[in-house]
């Protein structure tokens, strides 16, 4: 075991416990956060947050897996877009409960909602596209004209992927794209276009309030959203201390521990179009190396392990000892 003291339970001391929230244990950014946080000694499981049972009572309640308490130190949950609501209660349980959580539950919340996290960057002073929210899609046209006119970008607010991101041309088809939106719920945005950046941006791994690792990504073919999942490649940049800076605030202002956050580079410098929560480490990886930011994360985790230590004590530490220690290990 590196570097990380073993956690005082009962008469025994035993490795600290990490539960990966995930539904895809085969995942790359999966395996790598479980290696990397085994080789720096947590005793790691990876479960399937849509299999526990939350119990809520007025001591701060459970969480339960296959009928045991599910007891651990710290969790990372990387919950998908379509379990947002649910995963969300649960991280927030994981708190109640005391336990180390990175990423916290508001944190996550306010990355899935593109207008909120617009909202709280700007707050903060953070750059961001001139962006619209649009509820009937008759002032579809103000809104074009207030982002700067066509083309622009419209899309759904809680999109991933680049799916649910459009670039209209016109005032037309601005207009429909808006109306087919709203008539299946999806809050449209209308979003200033940043010409100059077509086709790529850049995303910056934060990690504990530090850029660990950037990228450049660049899209497939005439494709102007540069997402990886949309078969877009990836290649190392050097970012200056102002796209470093930014990309910190932003992470922070959404109270992010880990984050993964996309900018675009316009000629009036960087502008933050998405900050995501769950990162996929495949892309960053394959260019700062197999592991070098599931490691960064694994000794975050160490950092706060000792921060929690040393505030609470030992009473804290025996106090989670009674229920869960046989338990752990029947996890699949
Ligand atoms: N306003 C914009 N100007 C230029 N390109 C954009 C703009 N908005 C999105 N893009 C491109 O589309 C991609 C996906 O947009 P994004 O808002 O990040 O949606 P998603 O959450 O689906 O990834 C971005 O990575 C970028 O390449
Ligand atoms: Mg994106």
């Amino acid at each position: 075991m590196k570097g990380l003291k073993k956690c005082s339970r009962s008469a025994q001391d035993m490795d600290p416990r990490l539960v990966i929230l995930s539904r895809g244990p085969g995942l790359y950014s999966t395996k790598q956060l479980v290696k990397e946080a085994e080789k720096e000694g947590w005793a790691v499981r990876v479960v399937d947050p849509m299999k526990l049972t939350v119990l809520i009572d007025e001591s701060g309640g459970r969480i339960y897996y296959r009928g045991w308490p599910l007891e651990c130190e710290a969790i990372i949950p990387r919950i998908g877009h379509s379990i947002t609501r649910r995963g969300v209660s649960i991280v927030r349980q994981f708190e109640r409960m005391g336990v180390i959580v990175i990423n916290q539950s508001d944190g996550i919340a306010n990355s899935r909602d593109k207008l909120v996290a617009c909202q709280l960057m700007a707050e903060a002073g953070v750059p961001v596209p001139i962006t619209a929210n649009v509820g009937a899609w008759e002032d579809t046209v103000r809104a074009v004209n207030q982002v700067g006119g066509t083309p622009c970008v419209i899309k759904s607010n809680e999109g991933t992927h680049g799916s649910g991101v459009f670039l209209a041309h016109t005032e037309q088809q601005a207009r429909q794209l808006v109306y087919q939106m709203l008539e299946r719920d999806m809050r449209p945005l209308v979003q200033e276009y940043i010409q100059e950046s077509h086709g790529q941006d850049v995303r910056a791994l934060v990690v504990g309030g530090k850029v660990v690792a950037a990228m450049r990504r660049k899209a497939h073919g005439s494709e102007f959203r540069s997402n990886f999942h949309l078969g877009g490649s990836v290649e190392p940049v050097e970012i200056s201390d102002r796209y470093a800076e930014i990309a910190c605030t932003a992470a922070n202002k959404l109270g992010l521990d880990l984050a993964g956050v996309d900018m675009l580079e316009s000629r009036n410098g960087p502008l933050v179009l998405e900050v995501n929560s769950s990162p996929g480490l495949e892309g960053i990886e394959s260019v700062v190396g197999e592991g070098f930011v599931a490691a960064e994360v694994a000794r975050l985790l160490n950092r706060r392990l000792e921060e929690s230590l040393s505030d609470s004590g030992a009473a804290n530490n025996t106090e989670m000892t009674e229920a869960g220690s046989e338990a752990f290990g029947i996890y699949d």
